[in-house]
């Protein structure tokens, strides 16, 4: 798992005082006519951009600049959000011009053949409802002891290595819980573990070069479509076998559709999970009289997952769209055509939803508003229940079987990840 190792350039807190900039770059939004430059950059650690405050404040739906001097649109409200994702006048469609791409690699990627993340309807739902049964509420409750399983033997493995030196716990753990388990839902056989997580790993990872990303790349590829092979000769109970057996062998999807959509599950979510396993980590650690409730009550672990997921939102950058005709959002016109992106990290601190949204508290109330960080809407996270069993499964788990552990460095020295990309954190050194 050597190649875990190669990570992206950790975002450590500037010398210059958050205060400073958020200053500086509220003034200048307020000051300049040309639309800031988007992604904003969080101020420090895992703190949402202060523009996103200032702009639910002044101006809820307002344009942005992106890499290619392209101007979408930015919502957000959590209320505005709602309607964008849930809008069918919008399209999810990356090769309609105006689609809002983040970066040159995503423009490139827009080129490719869709899968259902992608698509609109009907389309989207034809080939989402090939995987959605295995990801119900249900399905995910029978997967339960499975996850345990996994859980324990990651965490029994660090106990055998000892744990008085400090172990970086991203590498040993929350990356192997989050792809163990959906290699696990795809098929994968257990001795190709460690070598697809290293691919995936290499694949995702901002400090590996293009070259390197795209052979682990297509290392993937090629390794599900020797599965998908397999499979058709002697299916098994897994994803890939239902995806060959019930859609490729009737004819409904070619063989590069079945390797698309099991590679799309493999890739989609997983950088997401292990985030938000270290996030969850680092977040009881800042607030200590949380972490004692929650060790001496694991019974508090799904309220925690809760506020946990509105509090970080790690896949903040998936919600954008591009509009099919001329629309009118909070009292804007927004032209056919042009992008819009659903800013669900700022939904998800809206004081008009959730009162102190600064404030981390696993005994929020809540009512029937949602938070935003797995989506809104037909495309709202797929696999969301499979997230919060794993999240659930981990933190009812680790502070019981390492009721010692304790981050081996200042938290102000986590490393997160760079500040103008989703949040996440890349090396957390722990003893237990
Ligand atoms: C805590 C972990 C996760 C978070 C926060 C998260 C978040 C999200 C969000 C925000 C979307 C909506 C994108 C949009 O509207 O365009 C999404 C969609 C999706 N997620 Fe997740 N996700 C997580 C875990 C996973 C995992 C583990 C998988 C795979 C097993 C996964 C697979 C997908 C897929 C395939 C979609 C596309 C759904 C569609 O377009 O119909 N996610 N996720």
């Amino acid at each position: 798992m050597s190649a875990i190792l190669l990570r992206p350039r950790a975002f450590q807190p500037s010398k210059f005082s958050c205060t400073n900039i958020s200053k500086f770059s509220l003034r200048t939004m307020a000051s300049t006519t040309s639309p800031p430059k988007f992604p904003f950059s969080r101020p420090a650690g895992a703190e949402p951009p202060s523009e996103y405050a200032y702009l639910r404040a002044n101006d809820p739906v307002s344009k942005v600049e992106l890499w290619d001097g392209s101007h979408p649109w930015l919502v957000v409200k959590h209320k505005d959000i709602c309607s964008v994702l849930t809008d069918e006048r919008l399209s999810k469609q990356r090769q309609r011009p105006g689609f809002p791409e983040l970066n040159a690699g995503g423009k490139e990627a827009a080129k490719n053949k869709p899968t259902f993340v992608d698509m609109d309807p009907p389309e989207h739902m034809q080939q989402r409802s090939m995987v959605e049964p295995l990801f119900t509420k249900d399905q995910i409750n029978k997967l339960r002891p499975s996850i345990q399983k996994t859980v324990d033997s990651l965490l029994a493995d660090m106990i055998k290595e000892g744990g008085q030196k400090p172990v970086d716990i991203v590498e040993k753990f929350a990356l192997p819980v989050a792809s163990y388990t959906i290699y696990g839902i795809l098929g994968v056989p257990f001795e190709d573990l460690a070598y697809l997580t290293q691919h995936a790993a290499i694949r995702s990872n901002g400090s590996a070069t293009a070259t390197q990303a795209s052979n682990s790349n297509s290392e993937l590829l090629s390794y599900i479509g020797d599965l998908v092979e397999k499979r058709l000769v002697a299916p098994k109970d897994d994803l890939i076998s239902k995806l060959v057996v019930e859609q490729l062998k009737p004819g409904h999807i070619q063989k590069a559709d079945a390797v698309q959509i099991a590679f799309l599950m493999l890739v989609a979510g997983n950088a997401t999970m292990v985030n938000m396993i270290n996030l969850g980590i680092v977040t009881l650690f800042q607030n200590p009289a949380q972490l004692k409730e929650v060790k001496a009550d694991p019974s508090l672990v799904p309220a925690f997952v809760e506020e946990l997921c509105r509090y970080h939102t790690a896949s903040a950058m998936a919600t954008r769209r591009v509009t099919k005709v001329d629309i009118t959002l909070g009292g804007k016109t927004i032209k056919a055509g042009e992008g819009i992106i659903a800013a669900t990290q700022s939904g998800n601190r809206d004081e008009d939803v959730f009162p102190d949204p600064d404030t981390f508290n696993i005994h929020r109330k809540r009512g029937s508003e949602q938070a935003l960080g797995y989506g809104y809407g037909a495309h709202q996270c797929v696999a969301e229940w499979l997230a919060r069993a794993e999240l659930e499964i981990v933190f009812q788990t680790i502070f019981k079987t390492l009721p010692n552990l304790k981050i081996a460095i200042p938290l102000e020295e986590v490393k997160y990840s760079p500040p103008n990309m989703d949040v996440g954190i890349v090396e957390l050194p722990i003893t237990f």
